[in-house]
């Protein structure tokens, strides 16, 4: 289990992250942080498009980024997301294809931490096992290949 300290750490550098968001279109803020296996933290934020396709969610960002700059290794990633200039008041669920791109690179326990609410300068947040939010999964095993890590 991560310590709650580092829990901390990484919804304030995911919501650190939520304010860089660029979404003008559906004017709804994600911010991302993901905690690789040598302790470093990598944020994303979502990102849209004028010609909406080419749009990205936080936690994608956040894995592309990581995996580009050489890191496959993860432990943890938090996610806070509210429409624009609104504080948390319910978390943002990963969407399906984000889950399925961790699911690529991070072991069934790995922890997905959900920023739920901010009220009063507290953050509250719950924790998923990967597998929780994306049970019968299919990945790189079921490939039968070894994660190149
Ligand atoms: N979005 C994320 O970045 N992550 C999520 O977990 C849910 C949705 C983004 C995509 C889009 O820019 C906006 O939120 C509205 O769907």
């Amino acid at each position: 289990m991560i310590d709650e300290n580092l829990i901390r750490e990484l919804i304030t550098a995911a919501d650190e992250a939520r304010s860089r968001s660029y979404a003008p279109y559906s004017d709804y803020a994600v911010g991302a942080a993901l905690l690789t296996g040598d302790g470093r933290i990598i944020t994303g934020c979502n990102m849209e498009n004028a010609a909406f396709g080419p749009g990205i969610c936080a936690e994608r960002c956040a894995v592309y980024k990581a995996v580009s700059e050489g890191c496959r290794e993860f432990t943890a990633i938090a996610v806070a997301g509210s429409p624009v200039g609104e504080p948390i008041s319910q978390f943002a669920s990963p969407c399906g294809v984000c889950r399925q791109v961790m699911r690529e690179f991070c072991d069934d326990d790995f922890k997905v931490i959900l920023l739920t609410e901010q009220t009063g300068g507290e953050n509250k947040y719950e924790v998923y096992d990967l597998t929780e939010v994306l049970p019968l999964s299919f990945g790189p095993t079921d490939m039968h290949i070894k994660p190149r890590r």
